[in-house]
């Protein structure tokens, strides 16, 4: 049991949280206390960034730590786990647009350390573009720390149902119901893009620590299946069963059904 009444620690690396704020803060923390650490070592702190809605409430914090606390992300370098393809930058629905408007735009990150699968090149290139940004992440010795949400389909990344766990950094095709998820931010299905470059289970895997944040009633059924089902390709984040290093924080709504 953790001090934190509103925090429960259990076997197989769980955190459950009373709510959606209370399991963010605690990513949160997390995070902003591996910066801290990294700092006192005179290292950089690699994460791996994730999107969507689950890490909005993080970033929210990670903000006000800066703004109120002092937590500064001067030595943070970070890989965000995908990006839409084609799309530009500059497009409001660009992950690119996402991490400036909900936390780069808001802390002292320096811009070079930003990497962000900037998907606007050519398909020719695309195979290299990946591998460089693979490159990339080890020349930094890997991922101290990656977040992750869950798609309801057990995708990590945009490592749709079927992706090898070996597989790296590349271009992939989005599953209909990633499709179907995003059209809110589209607008019409038509206009979600059908592919996308992400990183690699094996890219996943092999970072430090992984948090899997999960919250609300509609990931229950997939976490159910993710932490208690069988480790299969076709539920993607079930791999991370086998990893001693992953930790689960979960609000009660997503742990509804384990
Ligand atoms: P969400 O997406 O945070 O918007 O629910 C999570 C994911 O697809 O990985």
């Amino acid at each position: 049991m953790s001090n934190n009444p509103n925090r429960t620690s259990c076997a197989r690396n769980l955190t459950l949280c009373a709510n959606a704020e209370q399991a963010s803060l605690y990513v949160a923390e997390q995070i902003a206390e591996l910066i801290q650490e990294q700092q006192k070592l005179g290292k950089p702190a690699v994460l791996g960034l994730a999107t969507g809605n689950t890490p909005k409430i993080v970033y929210q914090e990670l903000i006000r730590m800066h703004q109120h606390e002092g937590l500064s992300f001067h030595n943070v370098v970070s890989f965000n786990l995908d990006e839409y393809y084609p799309i530009y930058p500059e497009d409001d629905q660009s992950y690119t647009y996402f991490m400036r408007k909900y936390l780069f735009g808001h802390i002292d990150i320096q811009p070079h350390n930003i990497h962000i699968p900037h998907a606007d090149c050519p398909a020719d290139a695309i195979a290299q573009y990946c591998k460089d940004y693979e490159d990339k992440i080890k020349a930094f010795g890997g991922l101290d720390l990656q977040l992750l949400g869950i798609g309801r389909n057990g995708h990590i990344g945009f490592n749709e149902p079927g992706s090898s766990f070996e597989s790296t950094t590349r271009l992939v095709d989005l599953h209909p119901l990633t499709r179907k998820d995003a059209q809110n931010d589209f607008g019409t299905i038509d206009k979600v893009p059908h592919h996308a470059i992400s990183i690699g289970i094996q890219t996943i895997t092999q970072s430090k620590k992984i948090l899997l944040l999960a919250l609300g009633a509609n990931k229950s059924t997939i976490i159910s299946q993710a932490l208690k089902g069988k480790i299969s390709t076709e539920v993607p984040a079930s791999i991370l069963q086998t990893l001693p290093q992953v930790e689960y924080v979960l609000d009660r709504d997503a742990a509804a059904l384990i």
